[in-house]
């Protein structure tokens, strides 16, 4: 196991009413002049919103309400939301959505006390050294939508313009101080969302478990249990969008799968989550169903540089019988396929609205210079990556 250091101090309150909450933490963790941030309208929609305001009202909580931002957050909301934090004199930013606004909100919360640009902290797939966030305004958040993970996590993905990149900042600074998580707020989530949702909280696990490390198996193992509670869960999910436990089951998977419980002590890939990244930022697709094309492809991809870690994959995960290895595998990665394709998620990038001729340019984005490479599974160079999207086709 590769030493490590690791710090998740998010408070959790998980379940029915937990919002009902969100006032006195606010209060608890320091917050008096409160940035509240949200998206594009479901929240309001769907009742959120007054019952998070009436929490805060009770407690007291002043806030200012800045909402508007679009899935694959946008750099000119957060430039909005520093100028306001910094007028405002805010002290506390909480966040009431999905990975969207939880990101807009931690990009704001390390702009407003930078005395640069925020983009100073964005890094792309080539940087071996990112830049770190050293301080940042506190965070908390009412979460909506099962799927980034970013309730616990310790950073967040911006959409750059005019150059329609995605680009990522870090740092334990940005880790929120709290997270309410009421799972009858993901009830009103279209099957769509819901999907993509299950795709990524997987997809965060498979990044930690596809690793060059060696005897990690307290990780491997708790990484297996997510994956088979996200595809336990799912057909449940799929069909009644009311179904507590499913949704509270898929819900806590979706932070145990990304705040790095699973990827700690080893050597993580996220070759996809680099890949998916230029597609989301190029055609504006929702990242879950970005992954849903390219992770499969990733898997083609490299599965002969791995042959016995996709074999444990499909025994694990899948329930396939041992036996031969390469056929164990092969039948791991359909079984993966067939239940994306049981969620109803697209397989191939005209599903997704990409286009080939635009594989160069998608390959490019990705930043890579001579000699660079992404992931650890296998080391992937410019070339691998057009490759991965030409098994996309
Ligand atoms: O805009 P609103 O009105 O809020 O609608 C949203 C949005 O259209 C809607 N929605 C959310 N909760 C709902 C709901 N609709 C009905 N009922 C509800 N309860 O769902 C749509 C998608 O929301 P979004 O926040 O974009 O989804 P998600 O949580 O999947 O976040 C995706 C973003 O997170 C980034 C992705 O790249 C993408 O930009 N990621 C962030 C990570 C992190 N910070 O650690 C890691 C991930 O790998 C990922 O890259
Ligand atoms: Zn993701």
């Amino acid at each position: 196991m590769e030493n490590f250091e690791f710090e998740s101090p998010t408070h959790f309150a998980f379940g029915r009413e937990s919002e009902k909450r969100t006032g006195e933490l606010v209060k608890a963790f320091g917050g008096t002049r409160v940035l509240l941030h949200f998206g594009g309208g479901s929240i309001k929609r769907t009742g959120v919103y007054g019952k998070v305001v009436a929490s805060l009202e009770a407690a007291g909580v002043w806030f200012v309400p800045l909402g508007g931002v679009k899935p694959n957050p946008r750099e000119a909301l957060v430039r909005e939301g520093i100028g306001l934090a910094r007028r405002e004199k805010i002290d506390f930013i909480l966040a009431v959505g999905g990975g969207s606004v939880v990101d807009s909100a931690k990009a704001i919360a390390c702009g407003a006390l930078h005395d640069g640009d925020f983009r100073d902290f964005t890094f792309g797939k080539d940087c071996k050294n990112p830049p770190v966030v050293k301080s940042a305004l506190p965070i908390g958040v009412v979460l909506t939508i099962a799927a980034a993970g970013s309730e616990g996590s310790c950073n967040c993905v911006i959409s750059l313009e005019p150059d329609n990149l995605k680009r990522t900042i870090t740092g334990d600074r940005l880790r929120p101080r709290f997270a309410v998580m009421n799972p009858e707020f993901t009830f009103t989530l279209p099957p769509y969302q819901t999907a993509c949702g299950l795709v990524d909280i997987f997809a965060h696990v498979v990044e930690r478990y596809f690793t060059p490390s060696r005897d990690v198996r307290a990780t491997d193992e708790l990484c297996e249990a997510v994956m088979r509670t996200v595809v336990a869960e799912s057909a449940a999910v799929m069909k009644d969008p009311s179904d507590y436990s499913a949704r509270a089951n898929i819900m806590w998977a979706g932070t145990l799968a990304h705040n790095n419980v699973c990827g700690v002590g080893r050597v993580q890939d996220w070759s996809s989550h680099g890949i998916e990244h230029e597609l989301s930022a190029l055609y504006d697709c929702a990242h879950g169903a970005g992954l849903a094309v390219v992770m499969p492809a990733w898997m083609e991809y490299v599965m002969p540089s791995g042959v016995s870690r996709f074999a444990r994959f499909a025994e694990k995960v899948w329930g396939v019988a041992p036996g031969d290895e390469a056929s164990m595998a092969r039948e791991g990665l359909s079984r993966y396929r067939a239940w994306l394709k049981s969620i109803g998620m697209p397989a191939t990038f005209a599903e997704l609205g990409a286009k080939e001729e635009d594989i160069p340019l998608l390959a490019r984005n990705l930043g890579l210079k001579d000699g660079q490479t992404l992931g650890s599974f296998r080391k992937l160079a410019t070339a691998d990556v057009e490759a991965i999207f030409r098994l996309c086709v």
